[in-house]
């Protein structure tokens, strides 16, 4: 709760710096307030990682993202930030084969892990 209310403040502070880069100005978040949930980005990885990071996974993919912990795993411990933030092209990029993520999906993500990957 302290931390929700913290959030607020911060953002409104920062309100009227809108034209300079801010993680905390997330566009994403520019409508809403709360913190972003596994549920907020859980459709990114259905429509972009599952067809091989399934469970079983497929086409060689090391494990699996159709979950909550599987994914919460996968960040704190496999480099899915790096991973979905390398360059087009790159190697190493998922989704493997590309096209990358739209920025506005890795920046929600990124959010996702700053506020602590809660899962609800
Ligand atoms: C076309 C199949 C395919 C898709 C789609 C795909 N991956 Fe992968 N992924 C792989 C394969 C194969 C590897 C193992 C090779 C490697 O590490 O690059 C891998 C490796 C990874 C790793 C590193 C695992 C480790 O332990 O080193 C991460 C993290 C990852 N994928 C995340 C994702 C995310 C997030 C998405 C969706 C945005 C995604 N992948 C989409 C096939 C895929």
């Amino acid at each position: 709760m302290k931390r929700h209310l913290l959030f607020i403040f911060s953002f409104t502070l920062l309100g009227c710096t809108s034209s300079t880069y801010d993680d905390i100005e997330d566009p994403a978040e520019e409508n809403q307030t709360e913190l972003v949930t596994f549920q907020d980005v859980a459709f990114v990885f259905e429509n972009n990682c599952i067809v091989c990071h399934n469970n079983p996974p497929q086409n060689g993919a090391p494990m699996s993202l159709t979950n909550f912990s599987e994914v919460k795993d996968a960040v704190e411990n496999r480099g899915l930030l790096d991973r979905i933030s390398r360059n087009e092209g790159e190697q190493g990029l998922m989704p493997l084969g590309g096209p990358r993520l739209p920025q506005q999906q890795i920046d929600l993500i990124v959010q996702w892990n700053q506020d602590g990957l809660l899962e609800n």
